[in-house]
């Protein structure tokens, strides 16, 4: 037997729903949006939050040890406060808030994630379909709230990536943008202000329509289209160049090629195709992250899974495109690039 292996890694990853739910409490409680306003003592976080003393201290500590609270002190009287990431990331009032996500996480992707051995078995997902109900889209569209909630959670996850976009590709060559499946309009928003040269549009469902609007007038209101219609009924709005943000990933094998040949079909000679996914290396050993969002796909759709850059070009080069390239953004998302 070899003594000297070490089960470290082992255990932190197969335990590793410890940390991730007291993460997703956290957010539930709105412990770092009650904390914005400045820092406060177990046990007044414990009266304004309603938690039981029982579990309060381990609950706040083990959040300090993974590095997700600050601690001004030891013991009782100590003061929890944000750190700089919490404070920017964790807190509602922040317009980089990314707790849109761990609430979803928490209601609905952590329950599902219990049936991923019978997903495995099945190849069926996971969510409110197992039980004859709606797909993932029709439950999320079925309240405005969890729309919004939804969108939010997405936009938490995708600002950096988009502002990385705008920032490294050179928009400043083309005059008209479309985001294809834009959500609450974000990327089209970030695009206009970064390219103020660039005509800039957001095109999704009608139902989500009048949270794109509300959204887009927030950050940019005069410079966001907002336009409505479906991705596989309709044809796409033309642009010189067009982005799919996690849309590819949500759907299957045809549907992926369907969709990239619309997109060459509403480009000129010269125009691009971006989708921004967590685009996963070509010898599938290095993005874990986008892998396991992989298995969030089987969990969630029908047909969805993640890619590599190898099998985008091939489905591109068939959709029409001359060429591909993958530019990396930040942590493992990626843009995969077609060049018609
Ligand atoms: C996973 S979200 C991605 C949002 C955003 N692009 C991003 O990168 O965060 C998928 C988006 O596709 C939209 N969508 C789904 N089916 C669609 C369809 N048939 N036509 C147009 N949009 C659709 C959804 O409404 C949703 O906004």
């Amino acid at each position: 037997m070899q003594r000297d292996l070490d089960p470290g890694h082992i255990l932190q990853v197969g335990l590793g729903f410890f940390a991730a739910k007291a993460l997703q409490s956290a957010v539930e409680l709105e412990l770092h949006t009650v904390l914005g306003a400045g820092g406060m003592t177990g046990p007044q976080l414990g009266d304004r939050l309603g938690l039981h003393p029982r579990g309060l201290f381990d609950f706040l500590d083990a959040l300090v040890a993974l590095r997700l609270l600050a601690r001004d002190g030891d013991g009782p009287h100590a003061v929890y406060r944000n750190t700089p990431e919490t404070a920017a990331f964790l807190d509602k009032a922040s317009p980089r808030y990314l707790g849109g996500i761990f609430e979803m996480a928490s209601a609905r992707l952590y329950p599902f994630w219990g049936h991923l051995t019978r997903a495995l078995r099945t190849g069926l997902p996971q969510n409110e379909l197992r039980e004859g109900g709606p797909g993932l889209f029709e439950v999320i569209y079925a309240d405005e709230a969890k729309l919004e909630q939804f969108l939010r959670g997405m936009q938490g996850i995708q600002l950096g990536n988009f502002q990385a976009l705008a920032d490294r590709f050179d928009f400043g060559r083309y005059r008209t943008f479309c985001d294809v499946g834009g959500g609450n309009g974000t990327l089209a928003a970030v695009v206009a202000r970064r390219h103020p040269g660039v005509a800039c549009k957001t095109f999704d469902l009608p139902v989500v329509a009048p949270v794109a609007r509300r959204h887009v007038a927030a950050w940019d209101a005069d410079r966001v289209e907002v336009l409505e219609g479906d991705f596989f009924r309709d044809p796409l709005p033309a642009a010189d160049v067009i982005a799919m943000g996690n849309i590819l990933h949500d759907w299957d094998e045809q549907q992926k090629l369907a969709l990239l040949r619309k997109a060459r079909a509403a480009l000129p000679p010269g125009g691009v195709f971006i989708a921004i996914e967590n685009v996963i290396d070509d010898a599938r050993r290095e993005n874990a992250f986008g892998l396991l969002m992989s298995l969030n796909m089987l969990i969630e759709l029908p047909g969805g899974f993640d890619y590599t850059g190898a099998q985008f070009h091939g489905w591109a080069r068939a959709a029409g495109f001359q060429r591909t390239e993958v530019m990396p953004l930040t942590g493992p998302t990626s843009a995969a690039i077609a060049y018609a």
